[in-house]
């Protein structure tokens, strides 16, 4: 820990006391209900700070704080009732017990809790039907698929409903079709119960499609942590980018990351419409545009109006903006995918509004700017070739 201080680095630390400096001034919180992902490349230390976190490796300096306890100062009893109850985790190796029944192997978790034979093996049928099992209760594991294994190895992580579920490379050692299968399984049991789950992956792909967020691990350190879009939008650096090679990023991007606010005149509606009407006419043809986007309260999203039928609007006396408002302009939510952006812009006779959950306005979307978008990309791309 001295030598740390000093700032000596991992290698020289390792030439000098044969010690192995696995992780160093990781920082980060998890929460919950979400899924975080740990990726790396090998031997960055992701194995060595999950396993941290449920004390299978023991930390020398620093906390754990889950629910406000500290995992890393806790007594051994103490830890061992929270690793029952509370923290469940998923091997690579699936690690199964080969002697016993799917079943008995799913419920061995609660087994071990103690609790009783027909509760525990009621709560086992039920997961083993979350993950698609139910019909091979009774099998042994050396008559299932490695996906299916894997399976139960979920399943029985799944069974003492852990606070936190820790998951190192669990889908890495199967082919990649029974591995984008669990990761859809995971992500459809993450809709239907909220789980906070920590991930590891050595996969960018992987921890793209399932992590909330990301923390991107090198030599034992974390160099970054955020979302897959602000990951890709702002690699901290040359190892970040590398892990983008060969990847359709456009992909992970969404409608936040290209929307922009300095393309269209918004109004902000008053009680007084007619003078709104006639400030926006006044500033459509100042700026030489055709519509603007008119906005409720605390920046919400009312409708959109064309120069033409504000006019109109004006000119029949009208003191209602609201039946201005141009027929076939649907907003877009904050979080739809590039892709699915691209189909939608195609269709819009004015720029795409993008919103947010609150329904306020972040921005548009135009044809021209996700085409520059989409060619900044590739530029990026051939640039980490
Ligand atoms: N039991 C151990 N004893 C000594 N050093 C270890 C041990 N386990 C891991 N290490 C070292 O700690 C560092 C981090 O290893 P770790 O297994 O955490 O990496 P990883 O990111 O999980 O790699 P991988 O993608 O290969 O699983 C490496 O330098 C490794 O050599
Ligand atoms: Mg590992």
């Amino acid at each position: 820990m001295e030598m740390l201080r000093a700032g000596q680095t991992k290698d020289q630390i390792l030439a000098q006391t044969g010690m192995v400096v696995g992780v160093r001034d990781a920082n980060f919180t998890v929460n919950e209900g979400e899924i975080f992902v740990l990726m790396g490349l090998s031997g960055s230390g992701k194995s060595t700070l999950i396993r941290l976190l449920n004390r299978l490796v023991e930390p020398t300096h620093g906390q754990v704080l889950l629910g406000g306890q500290d995992v890393a100062a806790m007594s051994k009893k103490a830890l061992i009732a929270l690793r029952r109850k509370d923290l469940a985790m998923v091997f690579q190796s699936f690690a199964l017990l080969p002697h016993l029944s799917v079943l008995q192997n799913t419920a061995f978790g609660l087994e071990v809790a103690g609790v009783d034979r027909k509760a525990r093996e009621r709560r086992a049928m039920e997961v083993l039907d979350q993950v698609g099992l139910r019909a091979f209760a009774q099998q042994m594991p050396a008559a299932l698929s490695g996906g299916m294994q894997q399976r139960v190895g979920l399943a029985r992580a799944l069974a003492v409903d852990p606070s936190l579920m820790l998951m190192d490379e669990a889908f890495s050692a199967l082919d990649p079709l029974k591995r984008t299968e669990m990761q859809e399984l995971l992500l459809q049991l993450q809709k239907e119960q909220q789980r906070t789950i920590v991930f590891v992956s050595h996969d960018l792909d992987e921890a793209f499609h399932i992590g909330n967020r990301i923390a991107i691990m090198e030599g034992g350190r974390i160099v970054q942590i955020g979302t897959p879009a602000e990951i890709l939008r702002n690699p901290s650096d040359a190892y970040v980018r590398a892990f983008f090679k060969g990847v359709d990023v456009k992909k992970y991007l969404l409608a936040q990351d290209v929307a922009r606010s300095d393309e269209t005149l918004l109004i902000h509606a008053t009680a007084d419409a007619r003078a709104d009407m006639a400030q926006a006419v006044a500033q459509l043809r100042e700026r030489g545009q055709n519509h603007a986007f008119v906005m409720g309260e605390h920046g919400r999203w009312q409708g959109a109006v064309s120069l033409d039928g504000l006019l109109r609007g004006l000119e029949s006396g009208s003191t209602s903006l609201q039946n201005w408002y141009l027929e076939g302009v649907a907003p877009v939510s904050a979080s739809l995918s590039l892709n699915a952006l691209m189909g939608r812009i195609v269709q819009q006779p004015v720029p795409l509004p993008v919103l947010d959950a609150q329904q306020r306005y972040l921005g548009a979307v135009t044809q021209t700017v996700l085409l520059q978008k989409m060619v900044d990309m590739d530029q990026q791309e051939s640039r980490n070739e």
